[in-house]
């Protein structure tokens, strides 16, 4: 089955251009062993075809759309050590491609392929050095047979132009499937409030969350699982999970899930014993009351630089409530003293890839959202233990709160939702375990 943002690119392409668009690379773990693969988040929108060493090359010459896969041909010894192949039958039966070859014979068909391109679309340098050499040879070779009559394409175009314009704007298939992404992150999440006891490890609660994404299918993480118990959240890429989460800390925990290919990206900050305390209910309210209000905002219109101006204002003025930061707001805004304990964006694109492709400007003015983008909005405030001039009782809390919000026309909806946020849902949830 072809799918409809395959034909959707072949009718952006320029007329009379070819479009050649690689897989991802294995990548190794240690000496011989590899990562699971992951296909190239471009390949996999436009194909769904899931298998490494392959390369599609799309065609739009003369009027005439057409998709050719070059893939790994059956091996049935091969196949026992690493599963079954597609091969180049199931390249055009179950992937829609209008022919398909052996990835061996993409050289030997290049010349046929590129021949009578005025525009080639690739990405120069892709992740394959040998097939940079190989492409960049083909075009040398038909520039060196001009004069008898063969023609060159004349310009060469990333083809991320297109595809990351498409990928920006979500269709109802791709929506479906990341609600369904974002569902069976918030059920994580849920588990693992309900879980959560003083003396667990930060990774017995990692593994509860990824258990519970794998028994829903989905593939992976999205990204690295973060699991910080106490301080360890105001570290903001921590990823070792290996502290004891203790009584009377929050666990802040940053998961998501790939689904399908899709991602989802969910942060919830909640007490190891159930219980907030003044202080952590005090920075929590702030960033609550802050996320909550940016997701309202969020709707056709608004740009993310709108969002994140906001999303200061609110959080310089409460660091001054709380006597986190001295002085007036605007001056401490201008001076981004609010960096000291709000250090990253508002949120991102969020899609294939967690931080997901797209522009965020356009003529260099910010870009408005539309309706099927689907952003996060995700504020914190990070006290790191040893703040001087500040309340005692703040050092070491490290608040976020994050959820995934597609633009609609109507405003928005938040398909994170599923997983409470507020104080008293959290506790009385925690209460019932
Ligand atoms: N977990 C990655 C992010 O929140 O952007
Ligand atoms: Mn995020
Ligand atoms: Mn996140």
């Amino acid at each position: 089955m072809q799918k409809p943002q395959l034909l959707e690119f072949i009718n952006r392409m320029l007329p009379d251009s070819v479009a050649i668009v690689p897989s991802a690379n294995e990548a190794t773990r240690s000496n011989d062993t590899h990562y699971r693969f992951r296909q190239d988040s471009d390949l996999f929108y436009l194909t769904g075809f899931e298998e490494p060493e392959s390369v599609a090359v799309f065609t739009n010459v003369k009027d005439r759309p057409e998709y050719t896969l070059f893939v790994r041909p059956r091996d049935p010894e091969r196949e026992i050590w690493d599963g079954r192949r597609a091969g180049v039958e199931g390249a055009v039966n179950s992937f829609g491609a209008v022919e398909a070859f052996p990835i061996a014979e993409l050289n030997k068909k290049l010349p046929d392929l590129l021949s009578g391109a005025r525009s080639l679309y690739y990405r120069l340098p892709s992740s394959k050095p040998e097939l940079d050499d190989s492409v960049l040879n083909q075009i040398s070779q038909l520039r060196a047979g001009i004069r008898r009559g063969v023609a060159a394409p004349e310009s060469i175009v990333d083809p991320a132009g297109i595809i990351h314009e498409l990928r920006l704007i979500k269709s109802q298939e791709e929506i479906r499937i990341m609600q369904q992404a974002a569902d069976i992150a918030a059920a994580a999440h849920v588990e693992a409030m309900k879980a959560v006891r003083p003396g667990m490890m930060e990774y017995e609660l990692e593994a509860l969350i990824e258990f519970n994404f794998r028994k829903s299918g989905a593939s992976a993480p999205a990204y690295s699982s973060i699991v910080g118990g106490g301080a360890n959240a105001t570290v903001l890429h921590y990823v070792n999970n290996d502290d004891t989460l203790r009584d009377g800390d929050l666990v802040l925990v940053d998961a998501g899930a790939e689904y399908k290919g899709y991602a989802s990206d969910i942060t919830r900050t909640f007490p190891v014993n159930g219980r907030f305390s003044e202080a952590q209910r005090e920075i929590y309210e702030l960033v609550l009351e802050t996320q909550v209000s940016c997701v309202n905002m969020a709707q056709p219109g608004v740009t993310m630089e709108e969002l994140k101006s906001h999303s200061i204002r609110m959080l310089t003025e409460g660091m001054v409530r709380l006597g986190l930061l001295k002085g007036e707001t605007e001056e401490l805004i201008t001076r981004e003293k609010y960096k000291q304990f709000y250090m990253h964006g508002l949120g991102h694109y969020l899609g294939m890839d967690v931080h997901d492709v797209g522009r965020y400007q356009i003529d260099g003015q910010p870009r408005k959202l539309e309706p099927g983008m689907v952003i996060t909005v995700e504020p914190g405030v990070y006290i790191a233990p040893g703040t001087k001039d500040i309340p005692e009782k703040y050092l070491g809390i490290g608040v976020r709160i994050e959820d995934d919000v597609l633009i609609t026309e109507g405003g928005r909806n938040v398909l994170s939702s599923k997983v409470p946020k507020a104080i008293d849902e959290i506790e009385s949830l925690m209460k019932s375990r």
